[in-house]
């Protein structure tokens, strides 16, 4: 049944346009099937292609124009006619394998508009726009032409001019993390300078003034907007560089010691450029616009992709309870530690663990050029019996979760890729996480530029091949690419809990997630590993602690998406807490999911129901402010009663002053009960609705 189309119709309506009389006066237009956004795309004075976007009837992106610098070639940006344009219709349902609702709507208009040099090169390109109600995408396709076959792409010079100055939620345009906090400016106010020597990050460079995406805004009318790209494949990351006079951003690729920052040869097209486009914060999530600019699933049978929840030899290295390296007599992951782990998932309804620090090499991982050439995906540290734990989850009925750090030393990994994966197949393992700490190995190579993208794909094709889903820390930002490759699960691409043990900056603030849930969340499922309970981290980190409270912990699992869930505290920490329960209950995998309120950086209330039972699950957070909110449990279905069991901060809660105290009540609810949810300041409630 996997990713079967249920549904499928196509209209085309072809219109053969010829080049002139496509200026801003009479432009080519195509809107959104609602008719609500709108598009036109023309030529201006000088022969630049150039478009616009209207919502409703007002501008929401004013004249913006595209094209390309390349090394050893003219720019591509003056000088173009309109040779041709065509537009279709396209609907239909698909069916994700897993996620977050099982049926999928994908419907546009597109328009097809043609473009060539008058003169020159007469060089050729197509603007393909798809316009749905949730927003619109657009890309450039080079068809194969004899001044164009060998393309280096110095620089894509794609516009987004915006009416106002804009409230942004942002992060700096790094050419190797994402794991920064959020800042919120005007548009104008942008300073990604700024942000530059953060102490906590093993890699960082932020080369100009630019921002990553996806990039969230809201306009002083109330309406959203979220820019980000969608199936980027053989290209170069993007990141915006805001224009503070005209307000506009300009597209600034992620490059590396080359003179360029793309190599490709015609024909070829770009990934999409994205804009999301919602009259509430909470329809941004709900938006599918990411995932449905992506092709549909090129792997054919999904069926062993399997969501689950996992506890793992993770939490207690970040604690520096144990360490990752076997020297030193602290090594976490033992034989003996693994099996308490396996005890521990298989009494409680959790499907796998993930052990970190099993192989050898993690003496020298950190920093240092000597890594290259050391870490070893197949051979484990002496106290560590590989194939007998594996042999004894399998037991139990739990999976074992490879893990591969690479240390960015991305050509020792390349080199093992294959008996790295035979060795994971051989196993019967059906997860890995991949992570790349410390800057690319060979030196001049970025996380997020094109060789690093083809990289991941590599590792991605050869996981499918072994039928491996992939976790992935430190990668390229999410594009959708989950509906092509439904072996891409989870991926981190943002501040996650470990600095909540470790920064020097106080950790994640508590509207960190009330943030990235419109905005990180938007690109894909996140492993942002919740549900520690030992809030303050005594006695193993007296200076830090997780600043949220417990029941916001809980609240994590259902608000920030992701397949691959995990339980991230230390199994004594769970042990005498009845709030576990909840972990224990909720779902991983969702029939359908519902945005019930939410506000970008303060709170937001999410519910899903789980596949294959009647279950819903609900999450709330909030950041720094306590607050009530009452919500209608509409979504539960009609004439049948549920029991809810609410986890909810204590009265006296506070992330900071009280942040374990929590309670839990239950009370029948239907679908035309209202609950008043009351959270404390960084706090949060989840709930789990049972039907009766
Ligand atoms: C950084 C990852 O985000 C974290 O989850 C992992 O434990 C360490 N790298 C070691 O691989
Ligand atoms: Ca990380």
């Amino acid at each position: 049944m996997s990713n079967r189309r249920l549904f499928s119709l196509l209209f085309i309506m072809i219109m053969m346009i010829s080049g002139q009389g496509c200026s801003n006066e009479n432009p080519l237009r195509v809107s959104s099937p609602s008719g609500n956004i709108q598009v036109e795309v023309f030529t201006l004075g000088q022969g630049q292609a150039a478009y616009l976007v209207k919502h409703k009837g007002t501008l929401v992106l004013d004249t913006s124009m595209v094209g390309f610098d390349f090394l050893d070639a003219p720019m591509l940006q003056t000088g173009l006619n309109i040779i041709n344009s065509s537009k279709s219709s396209f609907h239909e349902e698909w069916e994700m394998p897993w996620g977050e609702q099982r049926s999928v709507i994908n419907q546009y208009n597109e328009l097809i508009v043609s473009f060539r040099e008058e003169k020159n090169l007469r060089r050729e390109f197509n603007l393909v726009f798809r316009v749905y109600d949730d927003g619109l995408g657009f890309r450039f396709e080079f068809p194969r032409q004899e001044y164009m076959r060998k393309v280096y792409i110095t620089e894509e010079l794609t516009q987004f001019n915006l009416t106002a100055d804009h409230t942004a939620w942002w992060l700096p345009g790094d050419w190797d993390i994402s794991e920064h906090l959020y800042s919120v400016t005007r548009i104008s106010e942008i300073d990604a300078i700024s942000k530059r020597d953060h102490p906590n990050l093993a890699q960082t460079y932020i080369p100009v003034n630019a921002v990553l995406t996806p990039l969230t805004m809201k306009t002083d009318q109330g309406l959203y907007l979220s820019f980000h790209e969608a199936a980027l494949i053989d290209y170069a990351g993007i990141t915006l560089m805001p224009d503070k006079d005209d307000l506009s951003f300009r597209v600034n690729l992620v490059g590396s010691w080359r003179d360029y920052k793309v190599e490709r040869t015609t024909p070829f097209h770009t990934p999409w450029r994205s804009l999301q486009i919602a009259e509430t914060a909470g329809q941004l999530i709900e938006s599918r616009l990411i995932v449905n600019l992506n092709e549909p699933n090129k792997l054919d049978d999904v069926s062993w992709i399997k969501p689950t929840k996992y506890v793992g030899i993770w939490w207690e290295m970040h604690l520096d309870k144990s360490t990752w390296g076997y020297a030193g007599g602290r090594h976490g992951a033992t034989t003996e530690n693994a099996r308490r782990y396996i005890d521990f998932a298989a009494e409680n309804n959790i499907g796998a663990v993930l052990i970190e620090g099993w192989n050898t090499g993690w003496e020298n991982w950190i920093g240092t050029p000597e890594r290259e050439g050391i870490f070893d995906f197949v051979t484990p540290y002496p106290d560590y019996d590989l194939e007998g734990v594996v042999a004894y989850a399998r037991d139990k009925g739990v999976k074992i979760i490879m893990h591969h750090e690479t240390s960015s030393d991305v050509r020792t990994y390349d080199r093992q890729l294959d008996t790295a994966y035979a060795l994971i197949k051989h196993l019967g393992i059906n997860h890995v996480k991949t992570g790349y700490v410390g800057t690319i190995i060979p030196e001049g190579e970025y996380h997020h530029n094109q060789w690093m993208v083809n990289h991941y794909q590599r590792v991605i094709e050869t996981a499918a091949r072994h039928k491996v889903g992939v976790n992935s820390h430190e990668t390229i930002m999410a594009t959708g690419l989950r509906r092509t490759y439904p072996n891409i699960m989870a991926s981190e691409n943002l501040r996650g809990q470990e600095f909540n043990a470790w920064a020097t900056d106080g950790g994640n603030p508590p509207e960190h997630l009330p943030t990235v849930a419109f905005t990180r969340m938007l690109a894909g499922p996140i492993d942002y590993t919740p549900g520690i309970f030992n809030i303050k981290l005594d006695p193993y980190r007296p200076d830090n602690q997780v600043n949220n409270t417990l029941a916001n912990q809980l609240a994590i699992f259902v608000v920030i998406y992701g397949p691959l869930q995990m339980a991230a505290d230390l199994p004594e920490n769970y042990q005498s807490h009845p709030a576990f329960q909840f972990i224990r209950d909720v779902g991983v995998d969702w029939e359908q999911s519902k945005v019930l309120n939410g506000q970008i950086g303060e709170y937001v209330t999410i519910a899903r129901q789980e596949r294959g039972t009647s279950n819903w699950f609900l999450g709330s957070i909030t950041n720094g402010q306590a607050r009530s909110l009452t919500i209608k449990t509409d979504f539960l279905e009609p004439g049948k009663t549920y029991l809810a069991t609410i986890y909810a901060d204590a009265p006296d809660a506070h992330w900071k002053l009280n942040p374990t105290v929590y309670t839990i009540t239950q009370r029948e609810v239907t679908n035309k009960s209202e609950l008043t949810l009351v959270l404390a300041p960084g706090g949060g409630t989840a709930i789990s609705f049972h039907m009766q």
